[in-house]
């Protein structure tokens, strides 16, 4: 049951974050927010607010560089919530079997393990969840991606990848104390958002144009019928008095889907074309504050 009312240690989060409390994502994600994560700080809302929602929570960029009251972190991809779920409940061991994986790292160890991977695929536990983060760490360019049977098909990438050590692993537990973690759609959490919490949504976004990087790459499908429930129901979080912060592509689709909000145009490295080629693009930052 979600604290309301007096109970609630209502925060600042900019405030009141320490420099030690900031920690890096333990893994590299498809739209991932590390390169914008001080621009979306500078626009979370100046007032109080009560409990945190992430339900595109991918990476958690944002989360893992703010401090947040009674977080709830969600995504509908089951294998990177096992992943947060075994480096909150045992990290030691998560690390113990990368530092394994990572002494025998070479192109026949990895496509060993992705073969392993996908047998299990139906699997959520802490070798599984290993398993995972060393195959996104050294896949080509660092994504997850699957073919239609729900396969991890990504090559081979780097021969030495930057995968998480015990102290990063330990920081990212600590962080993850007490934080509820759930895998499912988005929907799911919103009955449980109270007036006064914060509701940050970074879905999928929609392909800028038909060579985007993006439409051929991502395992993400959020066609625009997607896009216009999400803003119907930031809509109705709006109604009930939440803190509604919204990352997206700048489309006049979006824009208009938003009329009304306050709309902040930033700019970001993302890869826009086959040629996993990066290029300056425009974003929006969208809030009902
Ligand atoms: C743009 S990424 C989020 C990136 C994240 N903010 C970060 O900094 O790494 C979008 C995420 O939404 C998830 N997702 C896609 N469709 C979803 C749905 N219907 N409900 C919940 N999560 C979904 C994907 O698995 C992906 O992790």
């Amino acid at each position: 049951m979600i604290k309301t009312g007096k109970n609630i240690l209502k925060t600042l989060p900019q405030e009141i974050e320490s420099v030690d409390e900031r920690v890096k994502p333990f893994i590299r994600w498809a739209g991932g927010k590390q390169n914008l994560v001080l621009k979306l700080s500078e626009h979370l809302p100046k007032k109080m607010f009560g409990s945190y929602f992430e339900p595109f929570v991918g990476a958690g960029s944002l989360f893992f560089h703010n401090k947040f009251e009674n977080p709830h972190l969600s995504d509908i991809n089951p294998h990177l919530i096992n992943s947060f779920i075994s480096i909150r409940d045992s990290a030691e061991e998560v690390s113990n079997r990368l530092v394994f994986h990572k002494k025998r790292v070479s192109r026949e160890y990895y496509y060993k393990l992705r073969d392993v991977f996908n047998k299990r695929k139906d699997q959520f536990t802490i070798d599984q969840a290993a398993i995972f983060i060393f195959l996104v760490h050294t896949s080509f360019n660092g994504i997850y991606r699957v073919n239609k049977k729900g396969e991890y098909n990504v090559p081979f990438g780097k021969g030495k990848p930057a995968i998480p050590d015990i102290a990063h692993l330990l920081k990212i537990q600590n962080k993850l104390k007490g934080v509820t973690i759930t895998n499912g759609m988005y929907e799911d959490i919103l009955s449980s958002v109270k007036r006064d919490d914060f509701v940050y949504f970074d879905p999928p976004y929609p392909p800028l144009n038909d060579t985007s990087f993006f439409q051929h790459y991502s395992i993400d499908k959020f066609p625009n019928q997607q896009q216009i429930e999400l803003s119907e129901y930031a809509q109705d979080l709006n109604k009930i008095g939440a803190f509604v912060m919204i990352s997206n592509a700048e489309t006049p689709m979006i824009k208009e889907l938003y009329k009304g909000w306050k709309v902040n145009k930033v700019s970001a490295y993302r890869y826009v074309n086959c040629k996993a080629e990066r290029k300056a693009v425009s974003e929006l930052i969208i809030t009902n504050y």
